[in-house]
């Protein structure tokens, strides 16, 4: 979580560096600042709240060719002004923002108080800027200063640092993402890649250990030691305009809206003659597969109960674990076993973790991510990306319609690699109508009633999402995006597990949506049906001509297709009943409360 941002070149900083954070505050609103570099000091501007209240309280836009950024999710100590970042020495002469969360602070900071270093703040993050004071007076040198420092420091960081008087930025990272922006005249280092997107598309991504130093006129890349490295430029595929809001009052909403074009982009080249064609993934790449364990959180993992549940069908031995369950939860593993990480950010710290314990036990991993360059694409054997572009919105969206779908050319693959499985009979017309399935989503969002639905209940008590086997993941995630966004109480079950003991809460308050894809929903009509008999109020989310539709008091409709994708169709309808019902509230649809959309914390 947070977001880092940093920028050096002629002319000012300030304002690239203010755009910059508003792209990068999916990772954290807690708080926000900015530290420029004029020839006159370090100028340090920053307070609690989100970037508009940073912008809000600049009496005028500070002067400097360079500067860092940094846009907060708190761990350490409450979201105050001492707390937001930059942080800096005690004379004001290092500033520096970090993402990440640095183990051993409490012992360095007790050291360098006992050396006279005075401290403002709660956050484990001031005691770098010490450091590199610290080490700078030793050395004399603030390169092999900050280099000093990140060897002293425990735990994970991707850290950008000025320093008065100095024509440079410093940075290094580890075990938190950073990226480099290489434009013409200037250059920028952030988290992520839509901080930047609107002056450069040409990037490194940093790995770890690398340290780095810019000036206004070149860059160099180091190990620990100092020893130089030469490290690729990517050149990123995404429009920067997709990093905005373009004519959408919110994120969300332009993201769900998306889904026809993120759709075809990750369905694009994938489909050949009737079968699959998956590039980064050729056939025979999975031979040796046995089992598949999927390890996800949130959202993703929903995307995985979806994947897993097309992988049985399959006949492959599946088994889904919550990432941050993984220690506990998962079962044997060998080297026939695929640990496959759905994962949109490629960042996610209970994901990360889940597979390096799976990769240490002999498993062989797959991410599948949205991201090129994340610490997930990175660590695992091979990677697959689902091409949905940059998501903004805290709530994800059209990355779960790309993961799953990309889940299920995935179980292609694997149906027709190991030598146990058995590909799906009507595996044609599914791959058939998955072309079509960008339009279906462009007809829900032309004909949806969510917008009255949510205005129509939205002073309900609770809300209740039910499904079988794929209507199930859908279900849950439906639940999953309503209370996050709402803040209402929301919860998904298996349809059958409703009588089970969640029955006792349904009352006529409690609206229970009934997710159906079109195949295997028996159970799901007769429990909502059951639920009905106790006052709720039923929606149907299936087919038109669907058995439910004549139990439901509201129909959303999904376009008649492969069950295999109507499931997704159902999504987009819910997605949809989420949002209007936040907007509906008035709830900060993009920044829910206490959420960031990367979560690099365990
Ligand atoms: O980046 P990841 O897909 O690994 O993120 C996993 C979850 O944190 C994420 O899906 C979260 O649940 C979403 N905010 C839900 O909308």
């Amino acid at each position: 979580m947070c977001g880092i941002i940093a920028r050096i070149g002629h002319g000012d900083a300030a304002e690239t560096l203010l755009s910059g954070l508003e792209n990068l505050e999916y990772r954290g609103y807690d708080s926000a600042g900015i530290a420029v570099q004029n020839g006159s000091g370090v100028k340090v501007h920053k307070c609690s709240g989100e970037v508009d209240d940073l912008k809000s309280s600049l009496e005028s836009q500070p002067h400097g060719n360079m500067g860092i950024g940094h846009t907060r999710w708190s761990t350490h100590g409450p979201p105050t002004d001492a707390n937001a970042h930059p942080h800096t020495d005690t004379a004001g002469d290092v500033a520096v923002v970090h993402n990440g969360v640095i183990d051993n602070y409490d012992e360095l900071r007790t050291e360098l108080q006992a050396k006279g270093h005075e401290f403002e703040s709660d956050t484990d993050t001031e005691v770098i800027p010490h450091l590199i004071d610290e080490y700078r007076t030793e050395t004399g040198d603030s390169e092999e200063a900050v280099r000093r420092a990140v060897e002293t420091l425990e735990g994970s960081y991707a850290i950008a640092a000025i320093v008065d008087g100095e024509e440079a930025v410093y940075a290094a990272r580890k075990g938190s993402p950073l990226v480099l922006g290489l434009d013409d005249e200037e250059w920028f280092l952030a988290s992520d890649v839509p901080a930047f997107l609107d002056h450069t598309d040409e990037v490194i991504y940093l790995e770890d250990g690398d340290i780095v130093v810019l000036d206004p006129d070149s860059y160099r890349i180091t190990d620990l030691e100092g020893t130089p490295i030469d490290r690729s430029t990517d050149t990123v595929d995404w429009d920067p305009e997709d990093a905005g809001k373009g004519e959408y009052d919110h994120y969300m909403l332009k993201e769900i809206n998306n889904q026809p074009t993120s759709l075809s982009n990750t369905i694009e080249g994938r489909i050949d003659d009737g079968d699959v064609a998956l590039e980064e993934l050729p056939a025979g790449t999975f031979e040796d597969v046995e089992t598949v364990q999927f390890v996800a959180c949130g959202t993703s993992y929903h995307a995985a109960m979806y994947g897993a549940n097309l992988l049985r069908s399959a006949g492959i031995s599946t088994e889904v674990v919550r990432a941050s369950e993984y220690t506990s939860m998962s079962g044997p593993v060998d080297e026939g076993t695929l640990v496959v990480a759905v994962t949109q950010s490629g960042e996610t710290a209970d994901t990360l973790e889940a597979v390096r314990e799976a990769t240490a036990r002999g498993a062989r991993s797959l991410a599948v991510t949205n991201v090129v360059g994340s610490t997930a694409a990175r660590e695992a054997d091979d990677a697959i990306y689902i091409r949905a572009g940059p998501e903004v919105g805290v709530a994800a969206t059209k990355t779960f319609s790309s993961q799953a779908v990309t889940l299920a050319l995935l179980t292609q693959r694997l149906a027709a690699d190991v030598p146990t499985a058995t590909p799906a009979e009507d595996r044609e017309t599914m791959l058939e109508e998955l072309k079509e399935l960008p339009e279906h989503v462009e007809r829900v969002l032309e004909t949806t009633d969510a917008a009255s639905l949510a205005r129509d209940t939205v002073d309900s008590k609770s809300y209740f999402f039910i499904g079988n086997g794929l209507g199930h993941s859908v279900a849950l995630e439906g639940a999953l995006k309503f209370k996050e966004i709402t803040y209402e109480h929301a919860e998904g079950f298996a349809a059958g597990e409703l009588k089970h003991g969640p029955l006792a809460l349904v009352t006529d308050e409690t609206p229970v949506f009934a997710v159906a894809t079109g195949s295997g929903d028996g159970k799901t009509k007769t429990n909502a049906i059951e639920a009905q008999t106790r006052g709720a109020p039923i929606v149907a989310v299936s087919p038109d001509d669907h058995p439910l539709t004549d139990v439901a008091e509201v129909h959303l409709s999904v376009p008649d297709t492969h069950p295999v994708w109507a499931g997704l169709l159902a999504n987009v309808q819910l997605q949809l009943v989420s949002y209007h019902a936040a907007d509906v509230l008035e709830r900060p649809i993009d920044k829910p409360r206490n959420l960031a959309k990367s979560v690099t914390v365990e």
